[in-house]
């Protein structure tokens, strides 16, 4: 027998790339790879990219330039560009960077098997199609092989919103929702190989429609035996339906957490912007969703320096974080991204966007401080996903996405424990049992 060849994958971006990486890791386990944790050892290393923002395409081809070298000491390496830069530059990876034998868009990775044959045959591949057929039916696991207590599962991928700045409905495609019994068939097998809990993905989440909505899918699984929690995420304001919201109060295994991006609180740039939703009727759906969940912790996105945002506009941004109050969020300087229509428009000077985006993060990170104390003294769940540094550590995540160190852990791997909150740190808490 052959010694296993090994791959590495590195993963950029969303979650949706770690869940592809997954995926890809499993085309590739039938071609006798197993997985490796570094780059030198590895007979196929494949960057599964992310185009969201200008410097994660720039990162993904110094990386490349770094990887190279590899080359010469085993001249059996191939190497693979994956996800969002692979569909959006295609060919032109190999031309800038030639020492790329695979170039795979991720509506193609079912095809990684013959790819790989042919490149090991000594000629390039490259696919960035949007297939007929579907990728997930092709993409079955191996058997039940152990998993992690938390998984995140695709249920939904690409957007049909087309935000002015947004390159996910050109390199992800259009909408597509996969049929609710093919997540539910994954759901019970993720939970047969030992996961607890599943975050449902989707670029637009809460626009699934595959045979049933999102709050019909949610309530679905929580009928699963033995999966204890679900989450979703990345949800748009507009498709938060009066039945999700209401999920939110009456299914318990749906955790109270959600992230919900606005980009900016000011109607002025939303509109710019294309959100089509408002500040007010953002800031009306979070009262809906605070009613039926009261204790429920909110994330969102932001950007800041949009073509042609004022001060003014910038400071209603900053309005509105206040009357929310996150427990997280996520901001980012906007950058061009060419094909999308806000790439065309004049640009805020570097020097302001980036002032602005000290000050929010400033802001939101005084809040998420906020609320991470106010947690001290409280009783939480925590599902133990692995050992800490400290002996008799745990580490593991509350209902609010919380990151909980448990000191005196009594629970295993994949155990849901009852602890009370001792300590608190900006990014993480500490816990006793109870
Ligand atoms: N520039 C900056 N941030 C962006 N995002 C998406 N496109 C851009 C861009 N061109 C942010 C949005 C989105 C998150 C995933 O990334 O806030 O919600
Ligand atoms: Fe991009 Fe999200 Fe807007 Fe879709 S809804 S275009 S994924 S920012």
């Amino acid at each position: 027998m052959t010694a296993p060849k090994k791959l590495f994958i590195k993963t950029y971006g969303c979650q949706m790339n770690v869940y592809d990486s997954e995926r890809m890791a499993e085309a590739l386990g039938g071609q006798g790879y197993v997985e490796t944790t570094t780059p030198d050892d590895a007979d196929m290393i494949l960057l599964n990219t992310c185009h969201i923002r200008e410097k994660a395409a720039e990162k993904v081809y110094s990386e490349l330039g770094r990887l190279k070298p590899l080359k010469e000491v085993n001249p059996d390496l191939k190497i693979g560009v994956a996800g969002c830069v692979a569909q959006a530059e295609g060919e032109e990876i190999m031309r800038r960077q030639p020492a790329v034998d695979l170039v795979v868009g991720p509506q193609a990775y079912h095809r990684l098997p013959e790819m790989e044959t042919r490149v090991r045959s000594g000629k390039p591949a490259l696919d960035t199609d949007f297939p007929e057929e579907d990728k997930f039916d092709h993409l079955k696991s191996r058997p039940k092989a152990k998993r992690a207590p938390a998984a995140f599962l695709t249920v939904q991928e690409g957007c049909d919103k087309f935000c002015a700045f947004c390159v996910v409905p050109y390199t992800r495609g259009a909408e597509v929702s996969r049929p609710a019994e093919k997540v539910l068939a994954e759901a019970r097998d993720l939970v047969e190989r030992g996961v607890r809990e599943v975050t449902l993905l989707g670029q637009n989440v809460n626009a699934y429609h595959g045979g049933m909505s999102l709050a019909e899918l949610i309530r679905a699984l929580a009928t699963v035996d033995g999966l204890e929690r679900i989450r979703y995420t990345t949800s748009h304001p507009n498709d938060m339906d009066d039945d999700l919201i209401a999920a939110h109060g009456e299914v318990d295994k749906l955790m109270p957490y959600l992230h919900l991006p606005v980009q900016s609180g000011s109607d002025r740039i939303l509109k710019r912007m294309n959100r089509s939703h408002t500040a007010e009727s953002y800031l009306r759906l979070i009262e809906r969703i605070r009613a039926a969940r009261p204790d429920i912790v909110m994330s969102g996105d932001f950007i800041v320096g949009f073509p042609e945002e004022t001060d003014a506009d910038f400071e209603a941004t900053m309005e509105l974080v206040r009357q929310v109050k996150y427990g997280y969020a996520y901001s980012f300087k906007y950058s061009a991204r060419p094909g999308t229509p806000a790439a065309e428009r004049p640009e805020v000077a570097p020097a302001v966007a980036d002032d602005r985006l000290r000050q929010l993060q400033a802001l939101i990170t005084t809040h998420q401080r906020q609320i991470q104390n106010s947690m001290v003294g409280r009783d939480v769940s925590v599902l133990v996903e692995k050992p800490g540094r400290k002996e008799g550590q745990m580490l593991g995540k509350s209902e609010y996405l919380h990151a909980v160190h448990i000191d005196d852990a009594k629970a295993q791997v994949g155990e849901i424990a009852r602890v009370r909150i001792v300590d608190a740190k900006t990014n993480s808490l500490t816990a006793r049992h109870l």
